[in-house]
């Protein structure tokens, strides 16, 4: 995939850059900053457009705010931390467009930080309106778009502004570019095993439907796996799943059959009446799940059975927990095959979003897998082939 990147700029010195970040940083209650990844991720394009003699002029979302301000989802906590990341003051604007923000970006320069409102403040913003889009691009000179969690959005900040000036990927929006284009290429590493997780088979069914054919075992988990054992005849007891989707799910694995791949659903599970931390488990039989159970986790044996196959395979691509693993009783299964995962010499895929979460929190060596997406949804819809509306405007 061919897009502009930073190389591509002739002049970044004295230029005003309108750089799109995704700052939608998971918030404590308190309002401060539970996971800095975003930020940090971002750090190498700030800090590069900062040395060249830029005027970094940062533009980003928080949160659904809906068009309208919201007093929790101002971005002031989130431009204090980048200004202790980066030793530097981030001149953060109380607005989006006005007199303090132009105030703010005259006085800048060469090398200086400035930080606009939350983007999603104004109702332009999510409807791509076009004179809104035209007064945010009138704020620079140069469009530079690191924002990959979003690039699955077409709204004015994410694509609109590259239709009035010059746009390029900055290093993260390259860096998830390079590292997820090839899954979607033929030189795919084969044994290729695609691990699903997670809750809803809606936000999955992209990529099983992109990957049939070319994947040569999915593995699933989570309350996922509950839709597809129930489709397939079995009892969930009073497990999560989702009754409406069992159509849907039997036609998936029918596809599946007809094309001879492996779609692999739990043998055994770990179940419980309750969900919290002491909670009683049982490692049973998918058979023998009746009454009150709840299925919480993939069980024992599958587990092994999963890391037996991901063994084998030269590339893996995984989306979803396994279980519910913010809860200790039911995270075995998720640990399990991120711990063996990152030790494993193959390429690994991880989608953001909660599965990047779960390995964070699980405390697993992130540096042992070839990639964590910082995108949620933008990553699912890049693997599932679609086409996203931050990356096109940003092609050659
Ligand atoms: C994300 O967290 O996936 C991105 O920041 C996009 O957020 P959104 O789903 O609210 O558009």
């Amino acid at each position: 995939m061919k897009i502009r990147t930073l190389k591509d700029i002739s002049e970044i010195k004295g230029k005003k850059i309108l750089l799109r970040v995704d700052f939608n940083v998971p918030l404590e209650e308190n309002g401060e900053i539970r996971d800095d990844t975003r930020i940090k991720e971002s750090l190498p394009t700030i800090e590069k457009l900062v040395e060249e003699g830029g005027k970094v002029i940062i533009l980003s979302h928080l949160g659904r705010p809906k068009g309208k301000m919201d007093e929790t989802l101002r971005l002031t906590k989130v431009a204090e931390h980048l200004e202790k990341l980066t030793g530097k003051q981030v001149k953060k604007s109380s607005e989006i467009l006005g007199d303090e923000t132009e105030k703010i970006i005259s006085g800048m320069n060469e090398g200086d930080i400035a930080m606009l409102e939350n983007i999603r403040f104004s109702p332009g913003e999510e409807e791509c309106e076009p004179e809104f889009t035209k007064k945010l691009a009138g704020l620079g000179e140069i469009f530079i778009n690191d924002a990959f969690g979003a690039a699955h959005r077409k709204h004015a900040s994410t694509a609109g502004i590259a239709d009035h000036l010059p746009a390029y990927a900055g290093l993260l929006m390259e860096k998830e570019i390079t590292a997820l284009s090839p899954l979607l290429s033929d030189k795919i590493e084969k044994p290729l095993t695609v691990i699903f997780g997670g809750a809803k088979i809606d936000t999955k069914i992209g990529i099983i439907k992109n990957f049939l054919g070319k994947a040569d075992y999915f593995l699933v988990g989570g309350a996922l796996a509950n839709t597809f054992l129930a489709a397939a005849g079995y009892n969930v007891g009073e497990s999560l799943y989702e009754k409406d989707k069992i159509g849907t799910a039997r036609d998936i694995m029918l596809e599946c059959e007809k094309k001879k791949e492996h779609f692999i659903l739990p043998h055994d599970v770990v179940c419980a009446e309750e969900i919290s931390e002491d909670a009683e488990t049982i490692d049973i039989p998918v058979e023998d799940v009746i009454g009150n159970m709840k299925i919480l986790d993939i069980g024992k044996w599958t587990t092994e059975k999963y890391c037996n196959i991901l063994e084998k395979s030269k590339t893996v691509i995984w989306n979803g927990p396994l279980g519910l693993s913010e809860h200790t009783p039911f995270q075995n299964g998720t640990k399990t095959i991120a711990e063996f995962l990152a030790k494993h010499d193959s390429t690994s895929i991880i989608g953001g979003g909660d599965t990047a979460d779960a390995i964070k929190k699980l405390g697993i060596d992130e540096s042992g897998f070839t990639h964590i997406s910082t995108g949620g949804g933008a990553c699912i819809e890049f693997l599932s082939g679609d086409k996203l509306p931050g990356i096109e405007a940003l092609k050659k």
